[in-house]
């Protein structure tokens, strides 16, 4: 066996998020986020659940840092809900829902680890929905409010900050799809609220810095790494529209480079624009967003392969990339396929350049269960989670300045639409006990992080 070995100071940690897993949901004072209306509406979420009692963590912090504490975390990446802060998302301060965050920075930092803090990870208060959400300019006024209060209130011990997790998700996915809350289908109002999502980062990360000396601070993307299937032209220009949708149109604006003109003709000729083109930048805007920051955070779970709906298949060039075979795709449903994390790593240091990466989220969902002596036997997790370290490791080999990684996620927990079904923890959570047991990929990171290395045949 041989070791490859990663940078000193490089930091092992994982990744949760509030609505997730804390539960607690109508605990002191908390307000109602659109996932509490979301997922209580019947056929939004797959299994008929919702985030009321999750993994409890709201009650079990401690425990859940001592589990975390015994497999070496040096990082943890969790979420506020911002709803236990501004239970109708602005004004009024609920001073419970600071006590609990305070309480679990503070359990973290007595632990040895370092927490890196996400603002918004989905859970919109529900009356700032009724008055538009994120569609609406004066959400991300009120985002800059909320943001402020927990900086204040945490930013002597909090140092990195993360504005937002996953802006396609919060705009796109849920306001276009409509697979998330709110559950929109509407292509303009997404759009509008893609931008706010974006302005709002870009607002928020002055008053980040002021309330929290010396703070890092970035935002989390979900990244696309794509390809075409074929060197045809017609797939190419399916390759271009998927990149820019997924990728340029928020890489570009955060890096001062405008939305991508042509992902704004697209949108125009599909009507999803009016003529005018984005008419809800206004000036300054772009100046806001493109805010320098300390690191860009990458959440990667797979890659897209584009074929072309406009050409017929047998007038299409033949296929020359293909999928992975049935055996390795997740229970999600995603292929898995390590080596574009290296080259999206590699692609964002050479096309952006930002200061420092990190890999904010990266996992898979295995459901296998505890076996008769109460081990799980997650080798499909293991196996994935070394080859995608693997790869990153080769992408700071090219000179991505990858700074650490968060493993999603740190134990079973709600997973969005698809409930409770999906596990993507490293630790086991039996929902009917509350009972955790680390995986055997747990076990297997705890002797990464001591060897600050993957062994390799
Ligand atoms: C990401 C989300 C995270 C989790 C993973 C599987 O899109 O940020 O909360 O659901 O997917």
């Amino acid at each position: 066996m041989a070791l490859i070995s990663f940078p000193k100071d490089f930091l092992w940690g994982t990744a949760t998020s509030s609505y997730q897993i804390e539960g607690a949901a109508m605990e002191d004072g908390r307000g109602e986020s659109i996932w509490d209306r979301f997922s209580k509406t019947p056929g939004k979420v797959g299994d008929g659940t919702n985030g009321d009692v999750a993994c409890d963590h709201y009650h079990r912090y401690r425990e859940d840092i001592a589990l975390m504490k015994s497999l070496g975390m040096q990082a943890y990446r969790f979420s506020v809900a911002w709803p236990r802060i501004l239970p109708t998302g602005r004004g009024k301060v609920n001073p419970k829902g600071l006590d609990f965050y305070n309480r679990l920075v503070d359990g973290l930092l007595e632990a040895g680890i370092t927490p890196f803090v996400t603002l918004y990870h989905w859970d919109l208060p529900q009356t700032l929905q009724d008055q538009g959400g994120w569609p609406r300019r004066s959400t991300a006024e009120a985002f800059v409010e909320y943001t402020e209060v927990v900086a204040r209130a945490l930013g002597d011990r909090v140092k990195n900050w993360i504005t937002h997790n996953e802006p396609w998700c919060i705009s796109l996915l849920s306001h276009e799809k409509g697979l998330h809350a709110p559950g929109l289908k509407d292509f303009r109002q997404a759009l509008a609220a893609s931008h706010h999502v974006l302005l709002s980062h870009g607002w928020a990360v002055p008053v980040i810095r002021a309330a929290s000396p010396g703070a890092q601070v970035g935002i989390t993307l979900n990244l696309s790494p794509a390809e075409p299937a074929s060197p045809s032209a017609a797939d190419y220009d399916a390759f271009r529209h998927h990149d820019g949708y997924f990728n340029r149109w928020f890489l570009d604006p955060l890096y001062g480079r405008h939305y991508p003109a042509d992902m704004i003709a697209d949108y125009i000729k599909a009507g999803h624009l009016p003529s005018e083109g984005f008419t809800v930048v206004q000036p300054g805007d772009l100046e806001a967003i493109a805010v320098d920051t300390d690191f860009l955070g990458v959440n990667y779970y797979n890659r897209a392969v584009l074929r072309s709906d406009k050409v017929p298949e047998e007038k299409n060039h033949p296929r020359t990339v293909h999928l992975a075979p049935q055996s390795e795709w997740t229970e999600m449903g995603w292929e898995v396929h390590p080596d574009s994390l290296r080259k999206l790593l590699t692609r964002l240091h050479v096309d952006y350049g930002p200061r420092k990466l990190y890999v904010t989220e990266n996992g898979a969902s295995f459901s296998t269960p505890p076996d008769a002596q109460g081990r799980v036997p997650d080798e499909k997790r293991t196996n994935f989670l070394r080859d995608h370290f693997l790869a990153a490791r080769k992408a700071m080999d090219a000179g991505a300045p990858l700074a650490g990684y968060f493993v999603w996620s740190f134990m079973d927990n709600f997973e969005w639409d698809r409930g409770y079904l999906q596990r993507f923890g490293i630790v086991w959570v039996d929902y009917k006990t509350q009972q955790r047991i680390p995986k055997d990929s747990a076990l297997w990171y705890r002797d990464v992080i001591k060897a600050n290395g993957v062994q390799v045949p």
